[in-house]
């Protein structure tokens, strides 16, 4: 069961909105290939739209939620404001213990991603977000989530499909922008906020460096973006390690 400490949502994320000015140099924002952002949200609605349709969904609401969340940072990272209200909708559909997943569904299908044009990365205005949600993401797809935790250990070896590398770069990016800014209870002892924003900047570095290369196809370097994946892999466990308990 998920500690209390990691429930607690962004509360502040809309109020904050005016303040957080994002420019070029500000670390905490993610930067994937405008290629990669449309593909991204392709894969991403078309999962939402496929899952909330599936008879287990309302048990899905976790990874379904965690999804919409990257789909909301990509919409607003592209500047899609009818996918961002959308996925917000989603959203709110999803939240609390019954979620409505009739009405998330009629809104995720009609979502249109424009794609294409990227931008930076960050926590959109007004959107608040669970760490247990942006972390179901990853959990296996029987579970509802994206596979990414089992995909990423044999990616992480040996490259055998760069367009998923690609996936999981670009929602591990997603991942890691929400993870970055998500209010913890850190302590004295080995859980600091120093190692929470350390491995969580890591998480984003090695998924911007896997995403611009898995972005190249055909012509991406298998072995570079193995090794980002690697890297990736371990900030995940490094985090793990002594943030999960
Ligand atoms: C900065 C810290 C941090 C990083 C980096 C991190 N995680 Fe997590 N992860 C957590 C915490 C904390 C939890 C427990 C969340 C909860 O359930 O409340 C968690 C839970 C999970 C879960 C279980 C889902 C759940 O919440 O029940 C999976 C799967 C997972 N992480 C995968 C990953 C993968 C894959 C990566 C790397 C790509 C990653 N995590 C990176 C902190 C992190």
């Amino acid at each position: 069961m998920p500690t209390p400490a990691f429930r607690r949502p962004l509360a502040a994320a809309g109020l904050l909105a005016g303040l957080l000015a994002v420019t070029a140099a500000d670390p905490s924002v993610a930067a994937v290939p405008d290629d990669s952002v449309g593909r991204v949200l392709k894969a991403d609605v078309a999962f939402l739209q496929k899952n909330l349709a599936d008879a287990k969904a309302a048990k899905w609401g976790s990874p379904l939620r965690g999804v919409a969340l990257n789909v909301a940072a990509y919409a607003a990272a592209s500047k899609d404001a009818v996918l961002l209200e959308q996925a917000n909708k989603v959203l709110a559909a999803l939240a609390g213990k019954k979620p409505d997943v009739a009405a998330a569904l009629s809104v995720a299908k009609a979502m249109a991603p424009k794609g294409g044009a990227g931008g930076k990365l960050d926590v959109p205005a007004g959107v608040t977000a669970d760490i247990h949600d942006v972390m179901n993401v990853f959990a296996l797809e029987r579970s509802g989530g994206q596979n990414i935790d089992k995909d990423l250990k044999t990616q992480s070896k040996a490259v055998t499909d760069v367009a998923l590398a690609e996936l999981i770069a670009a929602r591990s990016a997603a991942a890691g922008v929400y993870t970055l800014k998500a209010e913890v209870e850190f302590d004295a002892g080995k859980k600091t906020k120093a190692k929470w924003e350390k491995w969580s900047q890591d998480m984003i570095t090695a998924s911007e460096k896997a995403a611009a290369e898995a972005a190249k196809g055909a012509k991406a370097n298998k072995a570079d973006v193995a090794k980002s994946l690697s890297s990736l892999l371990g900030s995940c466990n490094a985090c793990h390690e002594v943030f999960r308990d």
